[in-house]
């Protein structure tokens, strides 16, 4: 599909990205422009184009407003020394926004659409996309039901676009251990639930939890699963890890309630290069716990790719403080790996990269 491009007039400079890279918070400030493409029942996907970033027009009973019927990605491009603007394994976000889209009864968009979308947008932002020490532009594709109804069914007009921002560290400054609010109040999905798809409306359901988090001092909440005696989900935005003594990882199983991480099915694939033996499994906080207690239990860390890979330094379970280790040798073995292969100074032996501009 050709996209039409209506540009902007004023690109960013590099006094002002530093600017924006300097001041706090993820995602505040975005760049000139969003790549549009819309879709109608009748019609399919249609009209795409560039346009200069700026409020949307919608009528006030378009159906994302009313009943959430909404889908995003989240990825991050990287200016490599070669200066290309790359990409991680954008067909994994590509493949998962079509198994959202499913799920929230979205149209499913071609990958090959998706990927020109990021294409067009970043070669026209180009100049936005830092270089510094854990500095990415983040990409952030979104569909909504834009059609103005209010009998709930299937939105017949829909429109899908990419934002980006400028990023450093998601919990901002230094890399540091993270401390975690354990939820026992709420949980985050059931069987059968939306808790696989990356849809607004799961994010809007965990805020409650993040506010007690907040509170009580924590950067991120743990979701647990009653029903399964309290095996560990993951947290508001990341997969987790454990990282065992014996140099073995554990990470819960897909079963449906998590987002399938693509940080989370590369960290899977970069251990077993490494000979470690990794668990998909059932895993409890009681197991976390006392593995934690025993030294079985070494190190643990959050990751996605608003987080990369992060440590998880502490749990807190109501007034109960679990320890857990710092920042451990595995967790920043693994993020460094991770990272030379994004940032391009490490070999990229899986073929993740993909060249945006
Ligand atoms: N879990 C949740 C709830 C998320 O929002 C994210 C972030 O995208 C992840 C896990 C990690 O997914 P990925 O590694 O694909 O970014
Ligand atoms: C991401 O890592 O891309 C996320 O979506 C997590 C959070 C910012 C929602």
């Amino acid at each position: 599909m050709t996209f039409d491009h209506t540009p902007h007039p004023t690109p960013t400079s590099p006094e002002r990205l530093q600017e924006i890279l300097a001041s706090p918070g993820f995602g505040t400030h975005f760049t000139d422009h969003t790549s549009v493409i819309d879709w109608t029942a009748e019609g399919g996907w249609g009209d795409a184009r560039v346009e200069p970033y700026g409020p949307i027009s919608l009528d006030p009973a378009a159906a994302v407003l009313h009943y959430a019927q909404e889908i995003f990605e989240g990825m991050k491009a990287y200016r490599h020394a070669d200066g290309g603007i790359y990409t991680f394994r954008p067909l994994e976000n590509a493949r998962r926004l079509n198994r959202s889209a499913v799920r929230m009864a979205l149209p499913e968009l071609p990958e090959e659409l998706f990927i020109e979308s990021l294409e067009e947008l970043v070669s026209t932002d180009k100049a936005w996309v830092p270089d510094g020490d854990g500095e990415a532009l983040y990409l952030r594709p979104f569909m909504f039901a834009s059609e103005a109804f209010l009998g709930v069914r299937p939105a017949n007009a829909v429109s899908y676009r990419v934002i980006a921002s400028p990023a450093g560290n998601y919990f901002g400054g230094e890399l540091k251990p993270v401390r975690i609010w354990v939820s026992r109040d709420y949980i985050r999905a059931a069987p059968g639930g939306t808790g696989a798809a990356k849809t607004g409306g799961n994010y809007a359901g965990s805020l409650a939890a993040q506010q007690q988090a907040t509170a009580k001092g924590c950067d991120q909440v743990l979701f647990l699963d009653p029903l399964r005696e309290n095996a560990i989900e993951e947290l508001g935005g990341m997969n987790v890890f454990l990282v065992t003594a014996d140099n073995r990882l554990i990470t819960p199983a897909l079963t449906g309630t998590i987002l399938e991480g693509i940080t989370r099915a590369s960290v899977i694939q970069l251990a077993k290069d490494r000979g470690m033996q990794v668990e998909e499994r059932q895993v409890t906080l009681e197991e976390w716990d006392a593995g934690i207690t025993d030294g079985s239990i070494t190190e643990a860390f959050a990751c996605g790719t608003a987080a990369v890979i992060t440590p998880i330094g502490e749990l807190l379970d109501g007034e109960r403080r679990i320890a857990s280790a710092g920042t451990g040798e595995v967790t920043l073995s693994i993020r460094e790996e991770l990272l030379g292969i994004q940032t391009g100074t490490g070999e990229d032996r899986h073929g993740w990269m993909h060249r945006l501009a």
